[in-house]
């Protein structure tokens, strides 16, 4: 099974929102997929119109009180589950990223997950490269970054770059960096376009994906309908189709890597 963790330096740049919509082309493209998230915020959940916090997830797996197994969800779509966070209080958001970080307790429930049959675990992070971050890519196969198309993006491209490094000399040799999958994209906003740019030249080929999430009103409708955009009507739309080239993006990059082990070993360079 591959394990993707969607991971960002900075918050609000599109994980769950990726991580909602490319589940679910992963999904329609045939992969068995399942859906989780490591943050106590509970978004994904939410942005699913799951029961709202009412549904045991990850936070009761760790205690305890649930099995993965009896926490998985199933979807209207038979190769999408959601493992979701379950009930994490507010005020106990440190203990629950205490338990999650204890020694073992993400392999825990990778080995639990192991046996239900999926190709690929998506992991939606929590913002930022803190200890739930590390812990989840020190687990991955593969990380995926969504960067929003911004001037102070760049500042954080080097640091996540930076910290899979790190986790590959050190916890995880195995760790695939996937790419940065530009997220809210506005082709009128130059600003966009020179982030864009400086990233395409300034990088080797691949590093950035091709597909591009451009920004769209339609993402806060399916939201606030807590739908991925490509159930919100009947015939996909366009921006949905963004999704499926991600989507098949990534399968090729996971099996390319698969093939041929990565020879050139020489670390990204860094931008900043
Ligand atoms: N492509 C887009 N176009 C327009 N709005 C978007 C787009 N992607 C995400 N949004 C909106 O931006 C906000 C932040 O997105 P999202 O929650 O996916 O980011 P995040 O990286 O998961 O945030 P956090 O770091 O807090 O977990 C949400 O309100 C979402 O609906
Ligand atoms: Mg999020």
């Amino acid at each position: 099974m591959h394990v993707v963790s969607i991971s960002s330096q900075k918050g609000g740049v599109g994980k769950t929102t990726i991580a909602l919509n490319l589940g679910l082309a992963l999904a329609r493209a045939g992969t068995r997929t399942l859906l989780t998230e490591f943050d106590a915020q509970g978004s994904l959940g939410l942005s699913l119109g799951l029961a709202d916090r009412a549904r045991a997830g990850i936070a009761e797996v760790l205690t305890g009180a649930e099995t993965v197994q009896k926490t998985l969800q199933r979807t209207r779509d038979p190769n999408l589950a959601v493992l979701s966070v379950g009930r994490v209080d507010p005020t106990t958001v440190a203990g629950f990223e205490d338990a999650l970080t204890r020694q073992g307790a993400i392999q825990q429930i990778l080995e639990a997950v192991k046996n239900e049959g999926y190709d690929l675990m998506l992991i939606d992070c929590p913002a930022g490269l803190g200890k739930v971050t590390t812990r989840a890519i020190e687990n991955a196969t593969h990380v995926l970054s969504p960067l929003q198309a911004e001037p102070l993006a760049l500042r954080s491209v080097g640091q996540i770059l930076a910290l899979v490094d790190r986790i590959r000399a050190t916890k995880n040799p195995k760790v695939e960096f996937l790419g940065f999958v530009l997220s809210m994209f506005d082709r009128k906003v130059p600003a966009s376009l020179d982030v864009a740019e400086t990233l395409w030249s300034k990088f080797p080929p691949g590093v950035v994906l091709d597909a591009i999430i451009p920004r769209d009103e339609a993402f806060l409708e399916a939201s606030l309908r807590g739908a991925p955009i490509s159930l919100m009507q009947k015939k996909p739309p366009p921006l949905s189709r963004r999704f499926d080239q991600l989507a098949n993006d990534i399968l090729d990059r996971i099996n390319t890597t698969e093939k041929a082990p990565a020879e050139d070993d020489t670390p990204i360079p860094l931008l900043v």
